[in-house]
């Protein structure tokens, strides 16, 4: 009876593991080249919870290693993630921010509260100077977010000036009074955020014309403004068609769109404790960014066929419902194997809508709904979300392969999503890379391509991956989930066959 029951239980495992489909990916020919903008891989910084303050920002006080206020060991990690650019200050936040609360000295500059955000008191400790030297040190573009909402056309006017105009000129040269010399020659400027909601609650239409005012009088100096409309709250099209149809090109370069992976905004599930229905659910709103950036980009087509302007997202990620806000801070939450799937899928969908999406934020980079970092007191970990968007790099301002994929099915009760998303690229050195994500939780998935079409040859690999889609790195065991070398792979007849474990993540190299 025992050895019955063991063979049995061998099978079953061995069934839901071996249990795979082979599935061809085709490369596409094209006649045209398409980079994929670094930008896709941005990040975002709200003053929100424990994002800047007691995240990013200790003060220079701390015991804890800091250079400038801010942490080292933060100013590490960013940096060896490559961000390419950073959003600050909101968010929500932005549209109630005062940029010269945050100038001078410190101890003379005001309070305010934080509305959104609890309520909180906002001592304005980094501003301005804390934030673009930070942009500094990390090698990272900043993305300042004006206020609309509560500011004036003059207010941001002047801000474009204090950070860009060159001594000589009044709000330079109280920059110069302030200890900054050179300009920082900021080039990334939204104007407003979600105007539809906390940026004032606006329509569409009543929006464009605040957009036109201000968007005139953001003056340009030596820097080429790159000025972004606050766009749809997903799948808004109406928002995109009035903004595309009524903003002369000339005063637009990007239109913003949002989109957050939330199963049910009354009841958004807890970060680490969910089942798989659950994650299925997450999965399949995730997957949901193709649908809006394909229906988005269809719009834009009508109105900029050139694809002059840039859709970017910036503001993505996976929400849940807080993990106990008194301890850890307003919209604190873990990061599972979900979270690692959500970004590898998402990544892919923009990259292979490069010729339109040209920039993106992930919510947020610190402490904040998908973070890459967390930290307790002086402990700081890396999210399984940090290793994927780490292996993703690779894809930064290379040139899209493209790839047709049927992918096999990912079923739960009756229901099915693709199971495997892919996207590739070639860098400056010829190096290709392909970025593979099995979201199927109990499957392997098998995938096949042809190594001639692709130039591929000695590849190597990483995999991203963990025996349970809860499992998370906690601060008690913060290496329990990090990229490990993979060899999952055959060639035989110049096709290349992988073997995608569940819920993994690989990204391929290969000359
Ligand atoms: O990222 C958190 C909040 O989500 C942002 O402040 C806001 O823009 C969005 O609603």
């Amino acid at each position: 009876m025992k050895k019955f029951l063991i063979t049995i239980i061998l099978l079953t495992f061995q069934n839901v593991f071996s249990q795979s489909n082979t599935t061809e990916i085709e490369v596409l020919k094209s006649d045209k080249t398409t980079e994929i903008n670094k930008n896709i891989y941005g990040h975002f910084a709200e003053h929100l919870g424990r994002c800047i303050y007691d995240g990013i920002y200790v003060g220079d006080k701390s015991p804890i290693a800091n250079t400038n206020g801010v942490r080292n060991d933060i100013i590490k990690a960013l940096q060896e993630l490559k961000v390419p650019n950073l959003r600050w200050p909101g968010g929500c936040f932005a549209d109630t921010y005062h940029w010269k609360d945050g100038i001078g000295a410190k101890n003379e500059r005001p309070s305010i509260v934080n509305r959104w955000w609890g309520g909180t008191t906002e001592n304005n400790s980094f501003g301005t100077h804390e934030f673009l030297d930070l942009c500094e040190i990390l090698g990272t573009e900043p993305y300042l977010a004006g206020n609309v909402g509560s500011g004036t056309p003059r207010e941001l006017d002047e801000w474009v000036q204090y950070v860009n105009y060159k001594p000589g000129s009044p709000m330079a040269d109280l920059r110069v009074k302030n200890g900054r010399k050179s300009p920082w020659n900021v080039s990334i400027w939204g104007v407003g955020n979600e105007m539809w909601g906390c940026g004032g609650n606006m329509t569409a239409e009543y929006y464009v014309n605040l957009y036109k005012q201000y968007a005139t009088f953001m003056p340009s100096g030596d820097s080429k403004l790159f000025r972004i409309a606050s766009g749809a709250n997903g799948d808004d099209y109406h928002w995109t068609e009035v903004l595309m149809r009524d903003i002369p090109k000339s005063l637009i370069e990007g239109v913003a769109m949002h989109w957050y992976t939330v199963i049910d905004w009354a009841k958004k599930g807890h970060s680490t404790n969910f089942d798989e229905s659950v994650y299925f659910e997450s999965m399949k709103q995730a997957l949901r960014m193709e649908e809006l950036v394909t229906k988005h980009s269809e719009i834009m087509d009508k109105y900029d066929p050139e694809k002059k302007v840039a859709l970017i997202v910036d503001e993505w990620g996976g929400w849940y419902e807080p993990d106990d806000t008194a301890k850890w801070g307003v919209l604190y939450q873990q990061n599972t194997i979900r979270d690692a799937m959500i970004a590898g899928v998402t990544l892919n969908i923009f990259n292979n809508h490069a010729d339109r999406v040209r920039g993106a934020n992930l919510a947020q980079v610190v402490n904040v709904l998908q973070s890459v970092i967390l930290t307790d007191k002086e402990k700081m970990l890396l999210t399984p979300t940090y290793y994927v968007m780490k292996m993703y790099n690779v894809h930064q301002g290379a040139q899209l392969i493209p790839l047709k994929i049927e992918s096999p099915k990912y079923v739960l009760d009756n229901n099915e999503l693709p199971a495997v998303s892919v996207s590739a690229s070639k860098d400056k050195n010829n190096l290709v890379h392909i970025s593979l994500v099995n979201i199927d939780s109990q499957k392997q998935n098998k995938v096949k391509i042809n190594v001639q079409q692709l130039g591929l040859k000695n590849i190597s690999g990483q995999i991203l991956t963990s025996p349970k889609i809860t499992d998370y790195n906690s601060f008690e065991n913060s290496d329990k989930i990090k990229p490990a070398v993979f060899k999952s792979f055959t060639i035989k007849n110049n096709q290349l066959e992988i073997t995608l474990p569940p819920h993994s993540v690989v990204v391929l190299e290969g000359k």
